[in-house]
């Protein structure tokens, strides 16, 4: 599979390089799902198009077992410091977290397996806004799924680019590997007046500040410290000018976990730290919203991405995954069916600094026919019943 994926190395550079170009940002990616869904047409996939908005799903083969391929395609809004010829023409839009390779790769592994006499279906999640949510807090693969996307699927599999790790390597490994999201909006409330008399107040700054105390002792004090977890801040926002003492501050922020017990204590600890605001005199209101469940690789699908990457690869090109925190929506469609994403070594010479996300991300493209490979060939080992 390996050499055959080499030998369209050359369509995987052209279609990476065509949707880094033209880089399209959370679900309004229609130029990119035209171009996927015309490509799978043209290899012999059923398409569906317009799946969760601008999502692609499409089929190969008949009966048996349903192994479903993911990958996300959006881009994020950012202005692209790269240089080279094929650098985003669309400012303020750039393919810095490689989903450009991550639809390009699985593009590439649509075709290998339309080659394929295939004991079983393949079916292709062509995904747009993983990176982000529409205004009803929902990404990419929540839109999808509510849509049926996976609807029958044995297996899911997808890949995600690492900068951190060389061409010719993969990591992986079974149970959490990303965390879960609340994104919290507090309010706290005092009584404005002078700055001169503070007296006459009830300063919501005070309030807020034991309230952060509060908040910042829930992952040290108050959590098991076996289990991962965050309670961040990102925003504070109150006051209008300097001896006004307003009446009201507001504070938003994100938690991170990787299980639903945690979730729901931090929930209850984070209630507790705002009632501060309260037990001094003012009062608040705190709000949740739920950005998804963290990723969990199902230890089975784990452990044959762990022998197809050892097999194909080497047994010490496969390693470890780096655990995160961060978000990645794939874990809704993990929550569906037993499923793994693995990372892929994509380090590019003088581009060892710039991790996703930055402006200067690139990727070394020779990295793009082993994703490839490794995405077509564990697909046909879940048709054949290897696992
Ligand atoms: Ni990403």
């Amino acid at each position: 599979m390996l050499k055959q994926s080499y030998a369209i190395s050359e369509e995987l550079i052209e279609w990476r390089r065509d949707f880094h170009m033209h880089p399209e940002i959370g679900f309004e990616l229609h130029r990119t799902a035209k171009i996927v869904a015309e490509e799978l047409e043209k290899m012999g996939y059923r398409v569906r198009r317009g799946v969760g908005k601008t999502g692609v799903v499409a089929e190969i083969g008949e009966g048996g077992k349903v192994v479903a391929i993911r990958a996300d395609m959006d881009a994020l809004p950012i202005l692209e410091e790269n240089e080279y010829e094929y650098a985003s023409q669309t400012p303020g839009a750039m393919h810095a977290c490689g989903h450009d390779a991550h639809t390009a790769m699985a593009l590439g592994a649509a075709w290998l397996l339309s080659q394929e006499k295939l004991p079983g279906r393949v079916r292709f999640l062509f995904q747009p806004c993983e990176e982000t949510a529409d205004e009803e807090g929902k990404s990419g693969a929540q839109r999808m799924a509510a849509e049926g996307a996976m609807e029958g699927v044995d297996f899911v599999i997808a890949q995600h680019v690492d900068p951190s790790q060389p061409v010719g390597t993969i990591g992986i490994n079974g149970g959490p590997c990303s965390g879960g999201v609340d994104s919290w909006f507090g309010v706290i409330t005092g009584k404005g007046g002078h700055g001169a008399h503070p007296d006459q107040t009830v300063d919501p700054f005070h309030l807020l500040a034991h309230v952060i105390i509060g908040l910042n002792g829930i992952v040290s004090r108050r959590l098991d410290p076996f289990q991962p977890a965050v309670v961040s801040i990102g925003t504070v926002h109150g006051g209008f000018t300097q001896n006004v003492i307003p009446d009201r501050v507001e504070i938003s922020g994100t938690t991170r976990f990787t299980n639903q017990e945690v979730q729901m204590q931090i929930r209850e600890e984070m209630g507790r730290a705002f009632n501060i605001a309260r037990v001094m005199g003012g009062d608040y209101d705190l709000k949740f919203q739920y950005g998804g469940p963290p990723m969990i690789n199902d230890q089975r699908v784990s452990r044959v991405i762990e022998e197809t990457g050892r097999e194909m690869l080497g047994a010490d090109k496969v390693h470890e995954i780096g655990k995160t925190l961060g978000a990645e929506d794939f874990s809704v469609f993990l929550e569906m069916a037993p499923g793994a994403m693995f990372t892929l070594g994509v380090q590019k010479r003088g581009h060892e600094d710039f991790k996703l996300h930055h402006p200067k991300f690139d990727l070394d493209e020779r990295a793009l026919p082993v994703g490839t490979a490794i995405l077509a060939e564990t697909a046909k080992r879940f048709l054949a019943g290897e696992q």
